[in-house]
């Protein structure tokens, strides 16, 4: 074989090997998905399940004031489901939580399907880390014209199209997201999103990603103020190392 014939079938096969070890994991991913949405979930199990997500996440799944952990109280159910799934066949990166997310931790598709349930229905943070606040305007017509078909009106998500809620959830972690999606790094991303946000310039990203930080969720949907979640009375919670001002204003 010519070498540069050789070469060529050597990057083919290698393209090829890659491209079928992703849709492996997309395929995996999405049948999991499908069942456990299908699935009765039982928010008890969810709640047992959830003790070894509550080391991280903490018992009341809120976000951790740098955004290094999200916001996932309040999430919309096939959200959860998605990117629980998603990251377990290795089809969203994260090394952090992935070997947490092995059967033997986690479970199949009903124990995904509980713990879905129970923490889709636990409040959400009532003073969530915010933007420095200086350009919401052209943030509120950015979300209009670009996020809202899809996000909805007020970034409540939809539970049908695994669209997710992102009102209140942690400016810093919008903006490691936003980033993410938009570089491929994230690659269970939507890519009609993916293309809408190609041409943002860092003001605009930074200005629509303060508003949706500051869109305030229904009341119903909030804790009371220094709620803590009741199911985890022994749950030593120790204080979030404290914000640097470089992680506040951008
Ligand atoms: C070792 C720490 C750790 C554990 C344990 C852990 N997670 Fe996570 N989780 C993370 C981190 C870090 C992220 C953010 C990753 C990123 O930035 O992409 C995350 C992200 C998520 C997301 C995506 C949220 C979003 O808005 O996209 C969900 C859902 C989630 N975790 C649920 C769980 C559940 C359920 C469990 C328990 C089965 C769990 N996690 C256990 C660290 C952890
Ligand atoms: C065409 C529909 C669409 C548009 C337009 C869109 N998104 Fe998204 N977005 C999605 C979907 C779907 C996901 C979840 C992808 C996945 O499955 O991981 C997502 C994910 C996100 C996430 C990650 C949330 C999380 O918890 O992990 C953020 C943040 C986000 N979008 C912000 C925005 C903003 C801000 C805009 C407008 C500038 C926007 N999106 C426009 C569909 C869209």
């Amino acid at each position: 074989m010519a070498p540069k014939t050789a070469i060529k079938t050597i990057v083919l096969t290698l393209l090829a090997g890659s491209g079928n070890i992703w849709a492996d994991g997309r395929e995996e991913a999405a049948r999991e998905v499908e069942a456990a949405i299908h699935l009765t979930p039982d928010p008890e199990n969810g709640r047992k399940v959830f003790m070894v997500c509550a080391v991280c996440h903490r018992p009341e799944g809120w976000a951790s004031p740098d955004g290094m952990y999200p916001q996932i109280a309040g999430q919309q159910t096939s959200v959860l489901i998605k990117q629980l799934a998603d990251i377990r066949a290795r089809n969203r990166d994260n090394p952090t939580m992935r070997p947490f997310t092995s059967p033997r931790l986690l479970g199949g598709a009903q124990e995904i399907a509980d713990v879905a349930a129970y923490i889709s229905q636990l409040p959400m943070n009532p003073s969530n880390v915010v933007g420095p606040g200086f350009d919401l305007e052209l943030g509120r017509q950015l979300y209009k014209d670009e996020c809202a078909e899809c996000h909805g009106e007020n970034g409540e998500g939809d539970s049908k199209d695994h669209i997710p809620l992102i009102q209140g959830q942690n400016y810093n972690y919008l903006i490691r997201q936003f980033e993410w999606i938009r570089s491929g790094k994230r690659r269970n991303a939507d890519q009609k999103m993916v293309k809408q946000i190609q041409r943002f310039t860092p003001r605009e990203e930074f200005a629509v990603l303060d508003y949706v930080s500051r869109i305030r969720p229904p009341q119903e949907k909030l804790a009371d103020p220094g709620w803590q979640n009741p199911d985890f009375p022994d749950f030593a919670r120790h204080p979030w190392p404290p914000l640097q001002p470089s992680q506040m204003i951008r």
